[in-house]
């Protein structure tokens, strides 16, 4: 791990497969179970319920002690990102490093702004929502995080998640279950920005805390994570009908190859079934066209 404090940037070895980025790419998030260690899990709690006394590592340039105690005490806590156990423990936790080093690439921007989402349990659910000033597109410049601090089933109203909703704008009814992040206490899910989730509803009673912030894109797109041996792209599995092409598309801006992607339509690449007895046509195409993520072409295809 090679943390600097003055770029605010951190590098390590990627730990995703092929296959764990191009899920990503298809899904849209990735979650870590309980990898917080539990003695900062209480640290955190006590210090967004303004136990545990503010000791920045540093300032930032021109902050004062008043500056630390209103940020604190604000929605948005920043100043935790200040505290070296937090830095150590989980901004640069690990188990989730490795995942940003390999979907961020080298030298991945730190957070700089802490959203704390505290709810007084229990809850009815909050509507289906894709978050203020998301954009669909094939680039991955930044990744959401979410930290669980205290233990979080299903009863204290975890953030809840529709898969492979990151590609393109949907509706969901308030009815509807999607897949939960619950999990012990220290769980950290990361997920694309702009997929569509709500805080879950809640039948517990007691403080749900969660904290959200941004990992940050510094360098263009290069393929470094761990080459899978036996994973082909031309045969690999992008998801379903108006699927595939954003997944694989995403896939290709990985690779830093997004402006050589072209896909041909039908039953192409990158479209695949279980059921085919030779891999499907079109791979590798220099001609063709373009996904629609705008949306404005009624076939969902753009030159
Ligand atoms: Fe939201």
């Amino acid at each position: 791990m090679n943390f600097d404090r003055n770029t605010w940037r951190f590098d390590c070895q990627p730990t995703l497969t092929d296959s764990q980025v191009l899920d990503f790419c298809r899904e849209g998030y990735l979650f870590l179970h309980g990898v917080v260690p539990q003695q900062i899990n209480e640290k955190t709690c006590a210090y967004l319920e303004g136990r545990l006394p503010p000791h920045p590592g540093w300032l930032p340039p021109g902050w004062s002690a008043q500056d630390i105690e209103r940020v604190r005490q604000s929605h948005e806590p920043s100043t935790i990102f200040l505290e070296d156990w937090f830095i150590e423990h989980v901004l640069l936790n690990e188990h989730l490093a490795g995942a940003m080093r390999s979907l961020l690439g080298a030298h991945v921007g730190l957070p700089v702004l802490a959203s704390h989402h505290a709810t007084e349990c229990p809850q009815g659910p909050q509507g289906w929502h894709h978050d203020a000033d998301h954009l669909f597109g094939p680039e991955l410049e930044f990744l959401e995080v979410f930290y669980f601090p205290q233990d979080t089933p299903a009863e204290l109203g975890p953030t809840e998640i529709a898969p492979g909703t990151h590609i393109g704008h949907h509706s969901r009814d308030i009815d509807a279950p999607g897949l939960l992040a619950a999990g012990p206490a220290g769980t950290l899910g990361i997920h694309h920005q702009s997929i569509l989730h709500r805080r879950g509803a809640s039948t517990a009673t007691g403080m749900r805390h969660m904290l959200k912030y941004n990992y940050w894109r510094t360098t263009p797109p290069v393929k470094d994570w761990l080459d899978e041996p036996g994973f082909d792209p031309a045969t690999a599995n992008y998801g379903g009908h108006n699927q595939a092409r954003f997944a694989a598309h995403m896939f290709y801006w990985l690779h830093g190859k997004g402006d050589a992607y072209r896909i041909i339509g039908g039953q192409a690449w990158p479209w695949r079934s279980d059921q085919q007895i030779g891999p499907s046509y079109g791979y590798g195409r220099t001609q063709g066209y373009l996904p629609d993520w705008r949306r404005n072409n009624p076939d969902g295809y753009a030159r």
